[in-house]
């Protein structure tokens, strides 16, 4: 019986060097090592066209929507880094998310996200870090069936944050950012174990998971 929970892990950049990239792989860490299993997709490797209604009713969803839900649709968390762009989130995030939104030969409206628990995060050469397009993503996900957790990191600076490993320098910093991946595997886990939290994901007493809904 599989009891790890699966988290899928990526960042609203398809740029060569994106800090976002970067930094959801450090979250995608705290998952890992909280004995999770985590899949890190590049949005790059999944081109779409802008959303499109009158193309969506002509052709259907484009294969890319399909492989990208069906990975979602395996996956029981989500790890979402989203670069700040004029203060919201990016054009790639936001067609990525209507497109996936979109249900297909009978499925349920929104199945793809209905249950999932997130952590978000973003990274900015700003001061600011990204925070403001949190505050969208927040409330696009709320709004879609995803439990977005209530930790969140926006990280500033980040142009000096990485070192050449692409890891966080600041030990506090990649603790913190660990630390969603971390909290999103304990709430998935706990969601199906009756027993307080341990330290490893691997007590015989939980449940087998259940998603929810
Ligand atoms: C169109 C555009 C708008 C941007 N607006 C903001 C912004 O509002 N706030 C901010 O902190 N950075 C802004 N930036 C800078 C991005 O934070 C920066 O390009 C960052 O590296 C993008 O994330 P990535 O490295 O993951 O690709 C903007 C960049 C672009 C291209």
């Amino acid at each position: 019986m599989d009891h790890k929970p699966r988290v899928l892990a990526f960042a609203g950049s398809a740029r060569i060097d994106s800090y976002n990239s970067k930094l959801v792989k450090v979250a995608a860490e705290g998952v890992r090592g909280a004995g999770g299993e985590v899949t890190v997709v590049d949005l790059g490797d999944f081109p779409l066209p802008l959303f499109d209604q009158d193309l969506e009713a002509a052709e259907g969803l484009p294969d890319n929507a399909r492989k990208l839900k069906e990975i979602m649709l395996k996956h029981d968390g989500l790890l979402i880094a989203a670069p700040e762009y004029n203060s919201s989130i990016t054009p790639l995030l936001k067609n990525t998310i209507d497109w996936v939104s979109r249900p297909s030969d009978g499925e349920k409206a929104l199945a793809a996200y209905e249950g999932k628990v997130a952590a978000i995060m973003s990274a900015s050469p700003g001061g600011l870090g990204g925070l403001r397009g949190l505050v969208h993503l927040r409330s696009i996900l709320s709004n879609i069936g995803v439990l977005v957790i209530p930790d969140q990191v926006a990280l500033g600076k980040a142009h000096e944050a990485f070192g050449p490993d692409g890891n966080l320098v600041d030990e506090k910093r990649r603790a913190s950012v660990e630390g969603l991946g971390k909290s999103v595997a304990k709430l998935l886990h706990w969601n199906r174990c009756p027993e307080p939290f341990p330290s490893q994901l691997s007590s015989a007493d939980c449940r087998p998971f259940e998603k929810v809904g």
